[in-house]
């Protein structure tokens, strides 16, 4: 699994350089390895009336469940400003914690938090949304 996350790094890096973000210049990248070992990448899209900005990381989830997936064992972060040399770690935002608990067990789903494809941090999505409100809450099996 840790040589599959410098892959996964690699790959979030790479969809970083597509970040569309000409108002906040914070470009992000994710790249989504699903259970049966594929992997789909995203960036943010802006959008100049802000609202309908999409995450990199919900980019990259709506790409996967689009494509009929729906089940996955992590997820690789990479963001910064424009021009930034060196990458401190980029947390996703709530709305994209809440997506993630959609499709995934918050026990065993990791999200790994990079700078760089030797330096990253590896968290449960139990650790960074803790009493999630999923789909179990409402006894469905997100898989109708
Ligand atoms: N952004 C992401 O794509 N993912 C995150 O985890 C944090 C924020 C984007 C949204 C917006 O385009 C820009 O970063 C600044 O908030």
């Amino acid at each position: 699994m840790e040589e599959n996350f410098e892959k996964l790094i690699e790959l979030a890096l790479k969809a970083r350089e597509k970040s569309y973000s000409p108002y906040s210049h914070f470009k992000v990248g994710a790249a989504l390895l699903a259970e049966d070992g594929s992997v789909y990448s995203g960036c943010n899209i802006e959008n100049a009336s802000y609202a309908p900005t999409n995450c990199a990381e919900r980019t990259a989830f709506f790409k996967a469940v689009s494509e009929g997936k729906r089940e996955f064992k992590a997820i690789a972060i990479v963001g910064g400003m424009a021009g930034e040399t060196s990458l401190s770690y980029c947390a996703p935002c709530g709305v994209c914690r809440q997506v993630m608990i959609e499709f995934c067990d918050p026990e065993r789903f990791q999200v790994v938090l990079a700078g760089n494809v030797k330096d990253y941090q590896v968290y449960t999505l139990k650790e960074l949304l803790p009493m999630g409100f999923g789909p179990d809450n409402l006894n469905e099996t997100g898989k109708e």
